[in-house]
């Protein structure tokens, strides 16, 4: 008899679903009765192969008491009994927008089956949450991602879990004598248009700071420099002109922190070194071979994506995306990722964007009238329906909303379709999607992006193998407004080789 422990945060519903699918993907074993804290199970287990399991905090029985290997990642970050930990190891480097939870990437490669000589491919796989728990499980991930700063954030993640922690902890001690013995830094003379942007959006002794940070940090970390970087950038917009806490652009009126700069910097630096440490620990070295490419998922002829993979998962774009450009315009031109006059370019190639000058709105109502994209009857026929409902109060964003939706819905057959070829025959394909909605002519009109995405899918060639709510799942870092209360996991079977790759 195997006693396995829940951990003593609260569980939500499709968490225990998740768990005992895991126990039997992982286990394989049949008998499975719940008690109050936990599950029994009626024989004896693989303790190695139970101590990889997610929702569960020990193994007990036979040889005695065992943590797992999750429990004793989340410990280091834990700030209170009843909430589970979700920035263990390096997940808390940066807040990228519509993060999603590890567990769920974890419990997901458990119950695919995904061990040390499988490859997962993560399409749209922003900060890297996927191949962090691929790297966790000695398995190689591979990830792409059209916004430069998502590349560069999982890669840094990677880079931490890769090397020993000594390395950083002395590259960052080294970085705190430099920083401490600089006299009041002053900036120079702008010299290109990133200096002029950056100017516009702080006051000078704040840019003058953040600026010393980022020589410093060249200076003295080399090629380790990207982790230090990353951490500093996720705090640029709080000591910027924006304002912070919004998905827009505006100016600030919230006050500036009172906390300085270099101290913030010095204090998320101690933190997350803290948790690396924590995880090489309890992992070892991890995450070599994985990697996160700059790509365009529509794009099939992606070289850097050296398949074929044993399974991919993802959190795709909504149908109106996050926007994932906009706010982080800032660290994008610090860190020298995009030219200023590259950001609105960039924010209109993301899939779900919602930007598109007038004259490529009407192109996309066009398309959509005469459904030149050639998408399913339902799509089309939703976009029409939405379009029709369009009412004389609606302004311009509103009246946009129909054939960007068609361009979404578009882009993500392109995805489905590029995404088969680099996955194996039969190979699962999970994404977590959320809903969306939109107000036209004073009714609100529910997006069911799910139930859309899989009919897409299904058009693409794949088999829908699940569809299953997660109820009150919520993705982090979004405002309470925007945050999506409902979101579902799609799983998917890719139906065979396409034949241009046989
Ligand atoms: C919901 S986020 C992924 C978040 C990720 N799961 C994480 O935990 O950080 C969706 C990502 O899709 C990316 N994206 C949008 N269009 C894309 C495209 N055409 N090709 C690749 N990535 C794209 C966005 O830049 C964004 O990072």
């Amino acid at each position: 008899m195997t006693h396995l422990r829940w951990h003593d945060y609260r569980y939500y519903p499709y968490e225990r679903v998740l768990a005992r699918r895991e126990v039997l993907a992982v286990l394989g074993s049949g008998a499975i009765e719940e008690s109050d804290n936990g599950l029994f199970l009626s024989a004896g287990v693989d303790r190695e192969a139970a101590e990889n399991l997610t929702y569960f905090s020990r193994v007990e029985g036979g040889k005695g008491v065992t943590h797992t290997t999750q429990a004793r990642l989340e410990a280091a970050a834990r700030s209170g009994r009843t909430r589970q930990a979700t920035r263990y190891s390096v997940h808390g480097l940066h807040e990228y927008k519509g993060k999603f939870n590890p567990q769920v990437a974890k419990a997901l490669l458990n119950i695919f089956g995904i061990g040390s000589s499988s490859k997962v491919l993560d399409p749209f796989c922003g900060s890297g949450t996927t191949l962090v728990e691929c790297a966790h499980l000695g398995a190689t991930g591979v990830g792409t991602d059209l916004n430069p700063l998502a590349v560069f954030i999982t890669n840094a993640k990677l880079t931490c879990l890769s090397i020993p922690i000594h390395l950083l902890q002395e590259d960052f001690d080294r970085l705190c004598k430099h920083l401490k013995r600089l006299k009041k830094p002053r900036l120079g003379a702008p010299m290109n248009a990133r200096d002029h942007y950056l100017r516009a959006w702080f006051v000078e002794e704040q840019l003058a700071v953040v600026e010393s940070v980022m020589v410093s940090v060249r200076s003295v970390c080399a090629e380790r420099a990207e982790v230090f970087l990353a951490i500093a950038s996720n705090l640029l917009r709080d000591y910027s002109d924006q304002e912070p806490g919004d998905l827009r652009i505006r100016r600030r009126s919230s006050p500036m922190p009172e906390i300085p700069f270099e101290e913030a910097f010095y204090t998320a630096c101690n933190k997350f070194l803290e948790r690396v440490e924590a995880a090489q620990l309890v992992l070892g070295i991890r995450g070599k071979g994985s990697s996160a490419v700059l790509g365009d998922v529509r794009k099939s002829r992606n070289r850097t994506l050296t398949g074929p993979f044993d399974a991919a998962i993802t959190s795709p774009p909504y149908a109106t995306a996050l926007p994932y450009i906009d706010t982080q315009r800032l660290s994008l031109v610090w860190l020298g990722l995009c030219e200023p006059s590259e950001i609105a370019g960039l924010d209109s190639a993301l899939i779900g964007s919602r930007e598109a000058t007038t004259r490529q709105r009407k192109e996309l109502q066009a398309k959509l009238d005469a459904n030149l994209m050639k998408l399913p009857a339902e799509q089309n026929e939703f976009c029409r329906s939405l379009s029709n409902s369009i009412g004389p109060s609606d302004g311009f964003r509103r009246i946009a909303v129909p054939g960007l939706l068609y361009r979404y819905f578009s882009d993500m057959l392109d995805g489905f379709k590029s995404v088969a070829k680099h996955l194996r025959p039969h190979a699962p394909y999970a994404l977590i999607v959320g809903h969306n909605h939109t107000v036209l002519g004073g009714t609100r009109k529910d997006i069911n992006t799910p139930m859309h995405l899989a009919s897409l899918a299904k058009a693409a060639g794949w088999e829908i193998e699940e569809v299953v709510p997660l109820q009150t799942y919520r993705r982090y870092g979004l405002h309470a407004v925007n945050a999506v209360e409902t979101e579902t996991l799609l799983i998917l079977r890719n139906a065979g080789r396409p034949k241009s790759l046989v």
